[in-house]
C-alpha cells in the first residue's frame, strides 16, 4: 500500500486546494491584461499545474519540458540534461515556469538560464513546494506555495522511483522506503 509508506501528511488535498486558489489570484492580478505562457516542468509538476491552471481567468498556454536530474534517488546528481523541449516559440512571451518544488536549485538554473536565452518578455517562477535550506544555487521565485523542511516528501504529482504521483496529498516519505 502506498499510504502505508508515508510518515506525515503535510498538506492535505484542502490545503493544496487552498494554496492553489490564492496562488492563481496572485497571477490572474500580475498578469491583468497579458497573454502567459505556462510552461510545466515534468513530470513532478503536472497535477500542480493542471489545477493552477484552472484556477486562471487569463489568456493562457501551455506548454511542457522535461528536465532530469535526478536518477531514482533522493539526492540530486547535480547535472541537468533537457528530455523535451518546448513545442512553442517564446520570443516576446510572457513565460511562467511551473514547478512542483525548488530543492538544490541546480534544475531551475539551469533552466532558466536556457529559456533566459530564448528571449521571453518575462521570465518568472512559480513552485508549489520550496526547501530553502538545501538551496546550493540562488534562484528568484515569484510565487511559492508553501516552504518546507528537509525532508523527502511525496503525492500530489511528486514522485519517488516514479511511484507514489498519485496521492491526493503530500506527504513526507518514510525514510526506511528509499534507505533499503
Ligand atoms: P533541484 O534541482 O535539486 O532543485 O531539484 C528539483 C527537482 O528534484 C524537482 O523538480 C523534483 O522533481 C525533485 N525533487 C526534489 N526534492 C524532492 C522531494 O522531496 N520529493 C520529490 N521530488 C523531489
Ligand atoms: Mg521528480
Amino acid at each position: 500500500m502506498l499510504e502505508s509508506d508515508i510518515q506525515e501528511v503535510l498538506f492535505s488535498r484542502e490545503a493544496l486546494a487552498a494554496r492553489v486558489c490564492e496562488l492563481g489570484a496572485e497571477i490572474n492580478r500580475d498578469y491583468a491584461g497579458e497573454r502567459l505562457l505556462l510552461v510545466s516542468v515534468l513530470r513532478g509538476s503536472f497535477i500542480f499545474m493542471a489545477d493552477l491552471m484552472r484556477e486562471l481567468k487569463l489568456d493562457c498556454n501551455v506548454d511542457f519540458m522535461a528536465v532530469s536530474s535526478y536518477k531514482n534517488g533522493t539526492v540530486s546528481t547535480g547535472a541537468v540534461q533537457i528530455t523535451k523541449d518546448l513545442s512553442e516559440d517564446i520570443v516576446g512571451r510572457h513565460v511562467l515556469v511551473v514547478e512542483d518544488i525548488l530543492d538544490s536549485g541546480n534544475t531551475l538554473s539551469y533552466l532558466l538560464r536556457y529559456l533566459r536565452g530564448r528571449k521571453p518578455a518575462s521570465l518568472r517562477v512559480c513552485a508549489l513546494l520550496d526547501k530553502p535550506d538545501r538551496r546550493i544555487k540562488p534562484i528568484d521565485v515569484q510565487y511559492t506555495g508553501f516552504s518546507i523542511p528537509d525532508a523527502f516528501v511525496v503525492g500530489y504529482g511528486l514522485d519517488y522511483a516514479e511511484r507514489y504521483r498519485n496521492l491526493p496529498y503530500i506527504g513526507i516519505l518514510k525514510p526506511e522506503v528509499y534507505s533499503k
